[in-house]
């Protein structure tokens, strides 16, 4: 395994849209940066799996394509960065969603002596409804199989999510790869910019 650069701690937000391969590229940034890696919507699926009141409440947004309400996605991924300290580093993938989300994770890293770059992975709206709709043959994922909400996952992530990477931008943490192609040219794109961070 591979350590990170100059071993520092480097914290990442993988973002980008629904289907862009976030939990996909996640894998391989793990591997190679030694990080943590946090999906806030893997963590509302298996809270779903457990029948509990939190996996009640998130699936009945999740299956509309809506965001969990922030105050709940905050506090739990408080608790999970909490739960697990003396890490390499984060990588955060699908959190932040919101500008109060990024708020509360700066705030949150701020007072870990932290802060964290956003890496976006570009990709166009027809070849998300074509991952998402061919995973969704195999996946079991509500989300996937109906096309309507399919685009309002697509839709909510224009409205409410775009301006997450508008807001690092601003600080000037934040930068984007092309994220259509092989999925192993991705992750040669992500590794040299990570690389340059
Ligand atoms: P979440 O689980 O985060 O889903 P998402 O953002 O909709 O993203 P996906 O997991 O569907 O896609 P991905 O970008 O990870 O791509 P993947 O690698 O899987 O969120 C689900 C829901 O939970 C939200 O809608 C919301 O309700 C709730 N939620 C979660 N976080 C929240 C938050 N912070 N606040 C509020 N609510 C929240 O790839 C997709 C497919 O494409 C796969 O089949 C993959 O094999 C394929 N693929 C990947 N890369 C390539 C490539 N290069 N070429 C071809 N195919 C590829």
């Amino acid at each position: 395994m591979e350590f990170s650069i100059n071993d520092t701690m480097i914290n990442l937000i993988l973002f980008g849209p629904p289907g862009s391969g976030k939990g996909t590229q996640s894998d391989f940034l793990v591997e190679k940066y030694n990080l943590h890696h946090i999906s806030t919507g893997d963590m509302f699926r298996s809270e779903i799996g457990g029948k509990t009141e939190l996996g009640l409440l998130a699936k009945s947004y999740m299956n509309k394509g809506e965001l969990v309400p922030d105050e709940v996605t905050i506090s739990m991924l408080k608790k999970r960065v909490e739960d697990n300290p003396g890490v390499q580093g984060y990588i955060f993938d699908g959190f932040p969603r919101t500008v109060p989300q990024a708020e509360a994770l700066d705030r949150m890293l701020e007072e870990m002596g932290q802060s964290v770059n956003l890496v976006e992975l570009k990709v166009g709206d027809d070849e998300l409804r074509r991952r998402l709709l061919e995973r969704g043959k195999t996946s079991g994922r509500a989300d996937d199989t109906n096309v309507d909400t399919i685009n309002n996952r697509i839709q909510v992530y224009k409205d409410n999510t775009i301006p997450v990477a508008t807001y690092y931008d601003s600080h000037g943490k934040a930068a984007f790869v092309e994220g259509e192609g092989a999925i192993e040219e991705v992750t040669n794109r992500l590794f040299n910019v990570v690389d340059s961070l």
